[in-house]
């Protein structure tokens, strides 16, 4: 009966326990399972993120290129996007701090950087996290795919950093096990809960109990932890196809860079999605997570006659 009924705003207390071991395990988040809160997606994380701290005109620095469903929502929000620049070591925050000082907000994907794959330097977090402390601003960390790490090591959250709950930290199980459970989640800072999940309940009220059961039984049996370690290979190896094909049959013309990205069937996005104003680089997106090897040199091959007939 109990996962029947109308359940709590903040979501299913199992699951939120679940997420909260995980993240301190895995991502050196810094939490009590008091401040999760289960939400549709990052989607809904990030919208209800807007609706909380946000007014309109408030001015948001947000990574250029960036995710551009993120910057959709601040915009809808009433927000100024500022677009701050995104170099090897992840967001240029000294740009945002001598340009920028009353940004009220800035949000960020530091562990791998959407979409060209970078990790953000620990000085720059560290920047970064002192600017928000001085200013009084807020840090949304979007942390969407830190589970498959293949060129690099992973990184702790920047979360774990804050020492004065100025991060909202964002997760989606979208990556890491499918889109279509539309299951995310927020570590909220604690004196913040009351308000977020006053904007939940207003949104649609909790998120379906039953997938949260299902995931949590899931974790506690161990079946997460064996489908991560079995889909970091999997990936691993897609990834490797990917780039030996890009490679073998387009070398000379295309050059990859933070190849780590999307997870869905091979798909292709122009890289000026990704950017607020004219873009300082030309570029295509790829996703390849649901494809397999031989998908994978098939549909290079196919970008490489588009490429060809396009000149
Ligand atoms: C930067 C970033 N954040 C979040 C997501 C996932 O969004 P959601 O959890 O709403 O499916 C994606 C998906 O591509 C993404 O690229």
């Amino acid at each position: 009966m109990g996962t029947m009924a109308y359940g709590n705003a903040m979501g299913h207390l199992p699951f939120r326990e679940a997420i909260a071991e995980y993240l301190g395990a895995s991502r050196g988040v810094r939490c009590e399972s008091s401040q999760i809160l289960v939400t549709t997606g990052s989607q809904q994380a990030l919208q209800i993120s807007a609706q909380v701290l946000l007014d309109p005109q408030d001015r948001i620095g947000m990574e250029e290129p960036g995710y551009p469903d993120a910057r959709q929502i601040f915009m809808a929000a009433g927000a100024k996007v500022i677009p701050v620049r995104v170099d090897q070591d992840g967001m240029n925050v000294a740009e945002i701090i001598s340009q920028d000082r009353d940004a009220r907000a800035v949000y960020i994907t530091p562990s791998h950087q959407y979409p060209l794959g970078t990790t953000m330097s620990a000085s720059r977090r560290m920047l970064l996290l002192n600017w928000a402390v001085r200013s009084g601003a807020w840090i949304i960390e979007d942390d969407y795919d830190s589970e498959y790490r293949f060129g690099s090591h992973p990184i702790a959250s920047l979360q774990g950093l804050d020492t004065d709950g100025r991060v909202i930290y964002v997760g989606t199980l979208s990556k890491v096990m499918f889109p279509a459970l539309r299951l995310g989640y927020m570590v909220v800072p604690k004196d913040l809960v009351p308000a977020f999940s006053a904007a939940r309940h207003a949104a649609d009220i909790f998120s379906s109990t039953l997938y949260q059961a299902a995931m949590t039984d899931f974790i506690r049996e161990g079946h997460f932890a064996r489908h991560i370690r079995k889909m970091r290979i999997l990936y691993s190896d897609r990834r490797k196809a990917l780039v030996d094909a890009i490679q073998t049959q387009m070398g000379d013309r295309l050059e990859v860079i933070g190849a780590e990205a999307a997870q869905k069937a091979i798909s292709v996005m122009p890289l000026s999605i990704c950017y607020s104003k004219p873009p300082a680089k030309s570029g295509l997106i790829l996703g390849y997570g649901g494809t397999n090897s031989q998908q994978i040199h098939d549909g290079i091959r196919k970008l490489r006659m588009c490429v060809q007939s396009a000149r």
